[in-house]
């Protein structure tokens, strides 16, 4: 049997309703904030995520499904959105209709990292991008923002981590400081620590090998060694945050694996999920657009990851909706009505109901196992004795009241089911 690629998941209709109880609950929020809704192609040319996100980054290094098309062009499953929202931006001259330009987006993400709890290949973010401004407001807006998210679900165990990357000179200066801190303990570091010594140095500091982590303690920390813009940047935000009461921590290790930030990055973690514990990460990125060959503009943004919200909901019990149901199951009595079912079906469906039927000649115990089944608010009876007179019998599935109508009573039978 041909099974879902490994990483890959079904979502199956008894769990959609969460889903599209997420995604409206992300829409309604983000247009609070004044966000518009952005959805670009599943992939991109490759070279968009090589320069975006950082040649020696682990997604572009070793984690994005590349491959070259019939015409010859390396092409990539989008690993994540940022760069991918860049480029529209660019190429539909967004920064010249609005100096601020605020999107979000809710799309399906490609990474092949090793699949576990919380990780997949693919897997779903939504996400915001503010492209315009470098106020320190929009990053406590976006920190703000995506917490609320999470506390409008019901999440409680969440903590807001917050670090400063400072701009490119200061971080630069600062490469130099850990490389010789670094340079006579090598041999202390992980294989892994050792490769990203040479080739991406932050790296090492968020890294989870418990060797690496007994060498990075006693590490300098770039939040010291910050430039006086940096840091004013990075007080601002902090007020902010502390103004509208909400608590963080500041993590000096957080450098996140994407190369594009500057100044503030941020991620969003959860108690209740084990070791994939990050819900969301973020930050400012002031020189990507630059990058990736535009006129110099400032961004913030955060993405989030949908299963893993899904499942911290699930551990911590939030999220509990009411059951699917529908408004009426019409039952036939017997076989020679069910024309006259399915016309009468169609035309409640076509005023706007929700109505199931039998297509199986099954008896009228197991429709009305059926109806049940589907939470039915009520039952229609349709045949018999009542049939020939014109008559129908509707039966309120909450209080078990019937009543009798008239089959050309359709306003009244309507209203009766909607329960006006
Ligand atoms: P990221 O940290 O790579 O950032 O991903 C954001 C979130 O996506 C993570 O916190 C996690 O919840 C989820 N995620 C990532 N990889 C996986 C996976 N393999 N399986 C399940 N969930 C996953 C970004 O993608 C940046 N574009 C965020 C950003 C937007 N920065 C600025 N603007």
């Amino acid at each position: 049997m041909i099974k879902a690629v490994t990483g890959t998941k079904d979502i199956l209709p008894a769990d959609i309703s969460k889903w599209r109880y997420l995604e409206e609950l992300v829409r309604t929020e983000f247009s609070k904030f004044g966000y518009k809704e952005i959805r670009t192609p599943i992939f991109e040319e490759t070279t968009l995520f090589a320069r975006g996100i950082g040649e020696e980054t682990d997604i572009v290094s070793k984690e994005m499904y590349t491959f070259i098309d019939r015409s010859d062009t390396s092409v990539t499953l989008k690993p994540e959105m940022t760069a991918c929202v860049v480029r529209a931006f660019l190429e539909h001259s967004l920064g010249k209709q609005q100096v601020l330009n605020k999107l979000f987006y809710i799309s399906p993400m490609f990474r092949q990292e090793r699949p576990q709890a919380g990780r997949f290949r693919q897997f779903h973010q939504f996400g915001a991008e503010a492209i315009g401004s470098t106020d320190p407001a929009l990053d406590a807006e976006m920190i703000i923002m995506s917490y609320d998210i999470l506390r409008n679900l019901g999440l409680k165990e969440l903590t807001i981590k917050i670090n400063s990357l400072g701009v490119p000179k200061s971080r630069e200066k600062y490469k130099k400081i850990l490389r010789e801190y670094f340079s006579d303990k090598l041999d202390q570091l992980s294989d892994e620590s050792k490769k990203r010594f040479e080739t991406n140095i932050l790296r090492v500091l968020d890294s989870k090998d418990e060797r690496d982590i007994k060498v990075v303690e006693n590490a300098p920390m770039l939040i010291d060694h910050l430039d006086e813009e940096s840091l004013e940047h990075f007080e601002k935000v902090k007020q902010i945050l502390l103004a509208s009461g909400i608590s963080f921590e500041i993590e000096p290790k957080l450098v996140r694996g994407l190369d594009y930030y500057t100044h503030t990055t941020f991620e969003v973690v959860s108690g209740s999920v084990g070791a994939q514990s990050a819900l969301l990460g973020g930050g400012r990125y002031d020189n990507l657009i630059e990058e990736l060959g535009g006129k110099a503009t400032p961004g913030v943004g955060f993405a989030a990851g949908m299963e893993r919200i899904l499942l911290a909901c699930e551990n911590e019990n939030c999220l509990n909706l009411s059951p699917e149901s529908i408004d009426a199951y019409f039952v036939s009595l017997d076989k020679e009505v069910s024309q006259k079912v399915y016309e009468l079906a169609l035309l409640f469906r076509r005023k706007g109901l929700t109505i199931e039927l039998d297509y199986a000649g099954r008896s009228v115990k197991a429709q009305m196992r059926e109806a049940n089944k589907m939470n039915a608010k009520y039952v229609v009876f349709i045949g018999g004795e009542e049939f020939e007179k014109d008559l129908i019998r509707l039966k309120n599935m909450e209080n078990g009241n019937e009543e009798t109508l008239p089959i050309t009573g359709i306003e009244q039978i309507m209203n009766l089911i909607k329960g006006n």
